[in-house]
């Protein structure tokens, strides 16, 4: 395939974005702010600006407030020294001729005591998600949190819309709002998980609906919403009977309706974890629903990735594992050079190693 006939190498509209390719970064935590402050270090610059030549880059997961925290070493983006961290990043990757979101980030009844200075985790209902929290001594089972207020829930608000601003304040192009995963607003929208009986949980997509008004408020038509309907046990360590987040007939049509109700808001792009094996029937379904742009994920290729768009079924797709071991994606795409592996013991850890040390092709 010559660059030309490359359909991931054409310029694409995501709402208010404009890329210059459909090459997009995915959002990877990395754990390399080790530091106090979780600030994003030069380090994270450096790391950024070695790939600003994806179409989009989306950062990786950053703490809405001191309460969302549920990892180590993950930057947040509720301080003043964070805005401040965060624009020496956008403002390298911007020189670089680069474009960069913010990705906001909440783990909810997914964190543990260890994050929160001993505190419960709070969450939908009172149901321990059985989940697993990295901590800083080593993974720990999830606890039984608890069930988050209406004036818990109104302040969270509060904190996506004041890190949507922070975002704005630190030179980012946009944001987007993470739903996907096993973390706060998927809590919300699992039928497993949410229990409420009042309005958020008849409703279950309503925390995600209001904390997307509440950040369009703020950044218009530059943000994404992320999204894992098929999100299952493989994507867990370890065995799982009954997990509560199992795709089946009742949460993907609870997902339509979700995607069906963005469908309705001025939202940039819907960011579609798909299947763990690449399934175009899956993406096709999220096509028919939504009719803004939509980044496909999970497992692609330069050919099945070229193959989505080609289809129409997909604006741009998402790259985290290849984006991680290959800075420079975007030209081996257009060159057709075998992309590296990434080296999968320095993904949470090892500083430069592993982070900004993966070299460009030779050819
Ligand atoms: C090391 C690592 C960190 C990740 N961190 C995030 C994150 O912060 N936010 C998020 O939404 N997804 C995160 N993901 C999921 C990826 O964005 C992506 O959905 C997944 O890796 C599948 O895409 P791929 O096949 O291109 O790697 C992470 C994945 C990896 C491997």
């Amino acid at each position: 395939m010559t660059q030309q006939g490359t359909p991931l190498l054409r310029p694409v509209r995501l709402g208010g974005l404009r890329l210059p390719n459909r090459v997009v970064m995915a959002p990877v935590t990395r754990c390399r702010a080790t530091n106090a402050d979780l600030v994003p270090t030069d380090l994270h610059a450096a790391y950024y600006g070695q790939r600003a030549t994806a179409g989009l880059i989306v950062a990786e997961g950053a703490w809405v407030s001191e309460r969302a925290i549920g990892y180590p070493h993950v930057p947040g983006l509720y301080g003043e020294r964070q805005v401040a961290a965060w624009s020496r990043v956008t403002g390298l990757v911007h020189a670089l001729g680069g474009r960069i979101v913010a990705q906001l980030w909440h783990t909810g009844a997914n964190s543990h005591p260890d994050h929160l200075g001993g505190a419960l985790p709070a969450g939908p209902s009172a149901i321990d998600p059985g989940e697993l929290s990295p901590t800083a001594a080593g993974y720990k089972e999830t606890v039984t949190p608890r069930e988050m207020s209406v004036a818990d829930i109104e302040r969270t608000i509060e904190e996506y819309a004041a890190a949507a601003a922070n975002a704005r304040r630190a030179g980012f192009d946009g944001v987007e709002i993470a739903a996907n995963g096993t973390y706060l607003i998927a809590q919300f929208l699992n039928p497993r998980l949410n229990r409420r009986t009042d309005a958020y949980g008849t409703s279950r997509d309503r925390l995600l609906l209001e904390i997307v008004d509440a950040v369009t408020a703020v950044w218009g038509s530059c943000v994404g919403v992320r999204l894992s309907p098929y999100w299952n046990a493989r994507d867990r360590p370890g065995p799982r009977e009954g997990y509560p987040y199992a795709a089946d007939d009742r949460t993907l049509a609870e997902y339509d309706a979700v995607v069906a109700a963005l469908d309705e808001r001025p939202v940039a792009y819907l960011h579609l974890r798909g299947p763990a094996d690449v399934d175009f029937d899956a993406i096709a379904r999220y096509r028919k629903l939504f009719g803004g742009p939509l980044i496909a994920n999970n497992g692609f290729s330069r050919s099945t990735g070229a193959a989505v768009v080609e289809a129409g079924l997909a604006d741009a797709v998402s790259f985290a594992r290849l984006f991680i071991a290959n800075p420079d994606l975007v030209s081996r795409f257009a060159f057709g050079h075998a992309p590296a592996v990434s080296d999968r013991g320095t993904h949470y850890s090892g500083g430069a190693r592993g982070y900004v040390d993966y070299p460009i092709s030779s050819g």
